[in-house]
């Protein structure tokens, strides 16, 4: 099934059950080699692609695992935050909880930005047409890569090591935009930043 089609049957599903459906686009930054992480956090430091991470998804639903929540170590303002878990009686302030990917996927379906059901008709719209982001780690890219919509994937060009791997399957993948950046005082390793669509 194609993306198109994908995104068609999920539509048909969520308009039967009277729910939104918004934009899924999973983030990833991972060397050629497919390293995405290393002792619990990322292993390396790039401020632009930080900034863009923080840019991008402003005002949307972050879904993550809960190592990468922790290894964040709070819910990033501005932004709504579902963590999963298999622990019952996991909590943190400010976050969201599901059991698994795809209760995940039905629950940041379903937030409202805060403050937006205050605003007046139309308000709670516009929030729930902001997109889902997916940001890790592997766990969940494994469980959600093909529920995305998108994948905005920065390739770190270094041979970095680290204990956290991902391989994404390009063939899934069209490229939609490339943008190369050098090595910086920002960055410590030159970077391309991808725009793919779900194929
Ligand atoms: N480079 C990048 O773009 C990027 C992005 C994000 C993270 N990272 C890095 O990736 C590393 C963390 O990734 P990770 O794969 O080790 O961990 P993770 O995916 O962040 O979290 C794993 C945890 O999520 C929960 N989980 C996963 N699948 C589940 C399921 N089917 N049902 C219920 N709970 C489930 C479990 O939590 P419980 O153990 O609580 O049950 C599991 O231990 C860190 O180094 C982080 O810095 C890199």
């Amino acid at each position: 099934m194609g993306a198109n089609e994908a995104a068609d049957v999920r539509s048909g599903d969520a308009r039967e059950a009277g729910d939104a459906v918004r934009r899924r686009i999973a983030v990833v930054a991972a060397t050629p080699d497919g390293v995405i992480g290393s002792g619990g956090d990322l292993p390396w430091r790039l401020r632009r692609d930080l900034q863009r991470f923080k840019r991008t998804t402003m005002g949307g639903v972050l879904v993550m695992g809960r190592k990468t929540f922790d290894s964040i170590g709070r819910p990033l303002p501005g932004r709504q935050t579902v963590v999963i878990t298999a622990q019952p009686d996991w909590s943190a302030p400010g976050v969201a909880v599901a059991p698994g990917p795809s209760e995940a996927l039905r629950q940041a379906d379903q937030l409202v930005a805060p403050g937006d059901s205050e605003g007046g008709p139309g308000l709670e719209d516009d929030s729930r047409r902001r997109p889902v982001f997916v940001v890790g780690g592997a766990t969940i890219y494994q469980a959600l890569l093909l529920e995305c919509d998108e994948l905005w994937l920065t390739t770190v060009h270094s041979r970095i090591s680290g204990d956290v791997h991902l391989s994404v399957d390009r063939s899934h993948w069209r490229a939609v935009e490339t943008v190369r950046y050098p090595a910086s005082v920002d960055d410590q390793m030159p970077t391309e930043f991808h725009r793919l669509v779900r194929r």
